[in-house]
């Protein structure tokens, strides 16, 4: 009978729980996904950002806030030797907002715009969709409160999400701003009250941290009292009304097709104004899947600590997700190309020359498969038939002391024997 392993040793060779690694297909598709997500970006205006992984804890205590399941529950905290609390961050846009406070972005014209991508960091219960370590493309424009910003937020998100290939809806809300916030949130805590005896226990005690995560509770009880519960937008004041009406205006002349959704709410604190989500549905239509949202978080730089009000609005999309449901073909990186010439070699002579082939190929941008490590020409042979490469370089000792490589046409098995210096040239030639 094996010795029993104790849980550290017997995990120690998987990746921990909710993190993946990335190899094949997702990894490709990743990339892929961000090339066209930034070029997009790019053409909308926003300018890359790399921001860094961990962040002082406060950023997101007061950023996101306390209350949240993120922060409540789902962050990964440290303290580092020099006794500082570190956080891996759970989102980007409190960090973003760091960014603009400590790089003065303030003094640039405004608003600023920007993007960035990365792995994002939350101690979720992991399923299909639902990673600890998962990815997010966000676009964030910062220093402005007008209504056609928050449109080409959400237009630009969506034209990117086209890129997939799948129908995407999006859902929107309006919270109003931080008095139409206050004003509804003692309405809602008062109706919920009243009710105490119809809703979860679960549901009592986020009334008290959370009271609009209570509107979007799954449990049974909350839900059906949820349908009387009051509306924001009958508490919206005459600013708030104008500016969703102004949103939805921008985005009827952008033709995004959109869908109002008053139960909208979202897991983060720091919105006011617009909310929205991007989803797909099963093809059923059943389930819906949200691949990004946003919104607008005209308080943040001031909860933060920062002097000054910064409004700013932005989104963040999930590349997970996107790249699961994304149509074949859709995301294809420039560095992923077609090989047309697979590599063999014989021999120690060959061997050593071999770089300086791969060497002329690589200048001439001719993708090329290989086999270094094997010497035999029949299993080479069989690998490049095997893997459908329409051309083989063969490269023997007699080659190699001669300067020749022989080019052979794997579908009529026809070769030809080329000088090094001219391969580059004769293989243009080649269709
Ligand atoms: P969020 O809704 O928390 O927003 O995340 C955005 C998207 O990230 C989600 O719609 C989902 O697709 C993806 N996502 C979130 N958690 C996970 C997970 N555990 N596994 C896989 N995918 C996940 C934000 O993060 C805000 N910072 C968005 C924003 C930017 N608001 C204003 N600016």
């Amino acid at each position: 009978m094996s010795p029993k392993k104790s849980k550290s040793q017997k995990n120690i060779l998987q990746a921990p729980k909710g993190m993946r690694d990335l190899l094949d297909d997702p990894f490709y598709m990743k990339q892929g996904f961000y090339e066209k997500a930034q070029e997009i970006a790019e053409y909308y205006g926003f300018s890359g950002i790399e921001l860094p992984i961990l962040e002082h804890e406060e950023i997101f205590t007061k950023g996101v806030g306390d209350g949240t399941d993120i922060v409540d529950k789902e962050m990964y905290s440290l303290k580092t030797k020099g006794g500082d609390h570190l956080v891996m961050r759970p989102e980007g846009t409190a960090a973003a907002m760091r960014a603009y406070i400590e790089h003065g972005m303030g003094a640039l014209p405004q608003p600023v715009f920007i993007y960035y991508d990365g792995p994002f960091f939350r101690h979720e219960r992991p399923q299909k969709g639902r990673y600890r370590q998962f990815y997010q493309f966000g676009l964030e424009i910062i220093g402005s409160p007008k209504a056609v910003l928050d449109a080409i937020t959400i237009q630009t998100g969506y034209q990117i999400l086209k890129e997939s290939g799948k129908d995407i809806s999006v859902k929107i809300n309006t919270l109003g701003d931080t008095e139409v916030r206050k004003e509804y949130l003692r309405e809602l805590k008062s109706f919920y009250k009243k009710h105490k005896n119809s809703i979860s226990q679960k549901d009592l005690k986020r009334l008290e941290t959370n009271p609009l995560r209570v509107l979007d509770s799954k449990e049974a009880d909350t839900i059906a009292v949820n349908e009387d519960a009051p509306t924001l937008i009958e508490t919206l004041n005459k600013e708030s009304k104008k500016h969703f009406k102004q949103v939805l205006e921008y985005l009827d002349a952008a033709h995004i097709p959109y869908e109002i959704d008053n139960t909208l709410v979202r897991g983060l604190d720091y919105y006011a104004h617009t909310v929205f989500e991007y989803v797909t549905y099963s093809e059923d239509g059943e389930t819906s899947l949200a691949l990004g949202g946003g919104g607008r978080y005209d308080g943040l730089a001031k909860v933060m600590g920062h002097t000054k009000d910064v409004p700013a609005v932005g989104l963040a999309l999930g590349v997970d997700r996107i790249i699961e449901i994304a149509k074949e073909g859709s995301f294809n990186p420039k560095i992923r190309k077609k090989p047309k010439f697979f590599f063999i070699q014989i021999g120690y002579e060959a061997k050593a020359k071999a770089f300086d082939i791969i060497e002329i190929m690589r200048k001439k941008r001719y993708p090329l498969k290989h086999s270094l490590s094997k010497n035999n020409l029949g299993k080479q042979l069989a690998k490049a038939e095997e893997s459908g490469i329409p051309y083989a370089l063969i490269f023997g000792k007699k080659e190699a002391i001669d300067g020749t490589v022989i080019v052979r046409d794997m579908r009529t098995r026809k070769q030809k024997t080329v000088d090094i210096p001219k391969l580059a040239d004769y293989i243009k030639t080649l269709k």
